[in-house]
């Protein structure tokens, strides 16, 4: 049963028609290279897209219809991180939250997992082994694909569509050289690639300033969507990747800077100043007794939030972690940021 029978004639317009639905019951008016894609019906396909064009938000849409126009289907939803895979299933629930007629269609609901009536349910998982082993699927939506290990596209996420001859859809920006980019170069994969220029709320002034203050290449892979070697940062891309922890929690600020109890630990912070057109962000770490070191926290702050309001932040940190060291970026404003932070 499609949760759409009630529509009688539109009905069937609005299965078979991912951008009509996205626009009618979603309230979604795609970009063209959105909608492109939403047409897409290849059975593998790479979305590579630049920055903030999109990506997440129509994977979300075509994750919706699947699960709409076909019951019983299992769609999962898979990140490098489970924090990365609820991005995208909050966006889901949004959408199906976001009309009467699919709200009223969820037949159960958890912070995971949303079923509809038809016996649908999407899933969303961090791309941790032993989470995502067992399932059959119709449909693995794989975003920021780029960071998720070869073999977990290879060994876990492909043989869950053998039986089911379900669809793949690896969505991401470029990074290093592995599946995604196996995939973006195979003939079997339907590939979108879009440019952060081809969207329409990205202005040329945001991309000219991002230009002046990134190297070629990371422009280049960022927004433009070029799978482009790094030749100058301080860190390989494989080391980056090797470095992801699936399921890492990190503390949310709301429950430990306000709890006024001191944690336990040898915490150190990052802290890198922006300026007008990027983000003032930090970082805390904490070092494990056997050495390594795991990302706790990660703060992002406002465009144009003042500098006093950082420190105030960095102070309240304080409280709560003890740092043993806070490191400040000491380029730019670091050095009377500084100042102030002794104040
Ligand atoms: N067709 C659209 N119309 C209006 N807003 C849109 C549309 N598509 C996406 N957006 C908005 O653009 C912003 C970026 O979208 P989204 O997070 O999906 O991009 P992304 O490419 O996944 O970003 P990132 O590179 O950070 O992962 C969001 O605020 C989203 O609501
Ligand atoms: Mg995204």
């Amino acid at each position: 049963m499609s949760e759409l029978d009630e529509f009688d004639d539109l009905g069937l317009k609005l299965r078979s028609d991912t951008v009509l639905f996205a626009r009618i019951i979603l309230g979604f008016n795609p970009f063209p290279y959105q909608e492109k894609f939403l047409k897409d019906e290849s059975k593998c396909v790479v979305a590579c897209f630049g920055r903030q064009t999109g990506k997440t938000t129509v994977v979300a849409v075509r994750a919706v219809h699947f699960a709409f126009t076909n019951a019983e289907a299992v769609v999962l939803v898979v990140s490098p991180s489970l924090r990365q895979s609820m991005i995208m299933f909050e966006r889901i629930c949004r959408f199906i939250e976001s009309n009467p007629y699919t709200a009223k269609s969820v037949r159960r609901k958890t912070c995971t997992v949303v079923e509809l009536r038809n016996g649908s349910r999407i899933i969303a998982l961090p791309c941790a082994a032993h989470r995502l082993r067992g399932f059959t699927a119709h449909m693995v939506i794989v975003d920021e694909a780029a960071f998720v290990p070869d073999e977990v596209v290879t060994e876990i996420l492909n043989p869950m569509l053998a039986a089911t001859d379900g669809v793949l859809i690896l969505a991401g920006t470029p990074w290093g050289r592995n599946y995604f980019y196996k995939a973006f170069t195979d003939p079997d994969f339907s590939v979108h690639k879009v440019k952060s220029s081809e969207c329409p709320l990205i202005s040329e002034e945001f991309l000219r300033k991002q230009r002046e203050c990134m190297t070629a290449e990371a422009y280049a892979r960022e927004y433009e969507a070029e799978f482009v070697e790094e030749t100058q940062s301080y860190f390989s891309q494989n080391l980056v990747q090797r470095c992801l922890a699936p399921e890492l929690q990190l503390y949310d600020e709301r429950d430990v800077l306000t709890s006024q109890t001191i944690l336990e630990g040898e915490y150190y912070m990052g802290v890198d100043l922006g300026k007008l057109q990027d983000y003032s962000a930090a970082a805390i770490i904490e070092k494990k007794q056997n050495g390594t070191l795991e990302l706790k926290l990660l703060k992002e702050f406002p465009l144009n939030t003042p500098y006093l309001t950082v420190s105030g932040w960095i102070l309240q940190a304080y409280k709560t972690f003890r740092f043993k060291q806070v490191l400040i970026d000491q380029s730019g404003v670091g050095e009377p940021f500084l100042e102030i932070l002794k104040d």
